[in-house]
């Protein structure tokens, strides 16, 4: 479903990625690990086509999508949460929310099912971004992305830096979104036990390059000391 063949990406003249081949199939759900700095959100904007550059092939749904523009790829129905979420601080919730619905090829306002995965957000609705608390940020940062009507949704740390029982709800939500309503899911993830839980499968990067891949069963805890222990 989404597929990258020999990718390099490009900061500049700085080469952050180099020779990913990765493949996801629909419906799958795809842990990308490692360690600060190795690669893992420059991935993601590859994808998006946020990059200065990159080399090789992204194919969605077998068409090459190297050439489309960012709100192409998004319209094709690739939705991404950033790190750091992204919240328009100014913009209340409801405005954040239309956001997404932009990206999608057939916008359907703010559907309704969105806001039942996140029910704060309903009372919400009217207050600035930036008055919510970090997890209530990044539960909106996920309802933007989704009203965009996303085939694969890619999801870089969206756990990182929020307190332990939201996390919970947020695990539980991306859990839902792959097993319940179908969508193929790219986790970056410094959470091994929660990427174990929920993915089919993983990948390790270390300094640009994919350096282990496969089902997660074969996530093992030696791959985890050597590409991931500080
Ligand atoms: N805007 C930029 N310009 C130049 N180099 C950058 C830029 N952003 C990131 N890099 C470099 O690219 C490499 C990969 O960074 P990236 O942010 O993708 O890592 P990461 O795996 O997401 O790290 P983290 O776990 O800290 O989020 C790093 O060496 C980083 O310093
Ligand atoms: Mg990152």
């Amino acid at each position: 479903m989404l597929e990258l063949a020999d990718v390099d990406a490009f900061y500049g003249n700085s080469r952050a990625l180099q020779g990913i081949n990765l493949k996801v199939g629909a419906g799958e759900f795809l842990s990308v690990l490692g360690r600060n700095g190795v690669g893992k959100t420059t991935l993601m904007r590859s994808i998006l086509g946020l990059m200065d550059r990159v080399t090789g092939r992204l194919a969605l749904d077998g068409s090459d999508i190297s050439a489309l523009r960012t709100y192409q790829r998004a319209k094709a129905g690739i939705a991404y949460v950033p790190q750091g979420r992204g919240i328009l601080p100014r913009f209340t919730v409801r405005e954040n929310l239309m956001l997404g619905t932009f990206a999608a090829k057939a916008p359907d306002g703010i559907e309704e099912w969105v806001i039942d995965l996140f029910p704060v957000l309903k009372d919400f609705l009217n207050r600035y971004g930036g008055n919510l608390s970090g997890g209530q940020q990044q539960q909106l940062a996920i309802a933007r992305a989704l009203l965009a009507q996303p085939k694969v949704i890619l999801l870089d740390e969206p756990t990182e830096g929020i307190q332990p029982n939201i996390v919970e709800q947020i695990e539980d939500v991306i859990t839902r979104l792959n097993r319940e309503h179908g969508i193929t899911v790219v986790l970056v993830e410094q959470n091994v036990a929660f990427a174990r839980r929920a993915s089919h499968r993983f990948a390790l990067l270390e300094k640009g390059r994919v350096v282990a891949k496969g089902a997660i069963a074969e996530l093992t805890d030696d791959l985890i000391q050597r590409h991931m222990a500080v």
